[in-house]
């Protein structure tokens, strides 16, 4: 397949594939750009990570949102990794037929991009292309630049806004190091080069 094109399968039923992100937990963002003056935004668990050098993340959006006419004409936009206090505006920010900016509790970079204030992190970016996928747009994005704190992140799972225990509450499996190599006897505080977002695969084979 060509980048660009697109192939539909009548393939697993909605409620089914529904079932399997539901418990998958997710990171909670915020995705907000000018919209000829105005701040618009949304709430996404969708923003992952794609490339590290170039920096590069992307997210997805229904083409149906009240968002997508606008952020289809946006050069740039913020991403807010919102802070486990920060339910409430996540809640905020995936309602419909609100205006999610009146509350306040944000502002705009000084290149007019809305963030949101005591997030964990922003990354302001620009809009490298977008691909359809099905009903929503897959938006691919250039990080610019980022901005980050050490606030715990707010996660979503099971219709359920949930935080991470604090330090000395979690259970750490297996650390591993910069080559994804299982270190099974370095202490949380060893020092050793570790990097826990990925794990190798389980398959013995
Ligand atoms: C936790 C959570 C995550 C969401 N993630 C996305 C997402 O990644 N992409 C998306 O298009 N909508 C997502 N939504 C829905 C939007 O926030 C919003 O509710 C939807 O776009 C409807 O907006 P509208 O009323 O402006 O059309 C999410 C909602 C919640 C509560």
């Amino acid at each position: 397949m060509e980048p660009g094109d697109q192939q539909t399968v009548a393939g697993l039923d909605a409620e089914t594939f529904k079932k399997v992100f539901r418990l998958h937990p997710a990171g909670v963002c915020v995705v907000a750009f000018d919209n000829d003056g105005e701040p618009a935004g949304f709430t996404a668990t969708s923003v992952i990570s794609v490339s590290a050098d170039p920096a590069m993340l992307a997210f997805s959006i229904d083409s149906g949102s009240s968002n997508w006419p606008g952020l289809s004409r946006a050069e740039t936009v913020a991403v807010s990794f919102l802070s486990a206090e920060q339910a409430e505006v996540s809640a905020r920010f995936a309602a419909r037929r609100t205006d999610r900016f009146t509350g306040g509790g944000w502002h705009r970079l000084p290149t007019g991009e809305p963030v949101i204030d005591g997030a964990a992190a922003w990354i302001r970016a620009a809009v490298a292309s977008v691909a359809e996928a099905g009903r929503s747009r897959l938006v691919v994005l250039n990080a610019l630049e980022a901005w980050h704190t050490g606030r715990p992140p707010l996660l979503y799972r099971d219709r359920t806004y949930v935080r991470l225990p604090v330090e000395s509450d979690l259970q750490p499996i297996a650390q591993v190091n910069a080559r994804q190599r299982l270190v099974s006897d370095a202490p949380a505080d060893s020092g050793a080069e570790s990097d826990t977002r990925l794990l190798p695969p389980t398959d013995p084979a």
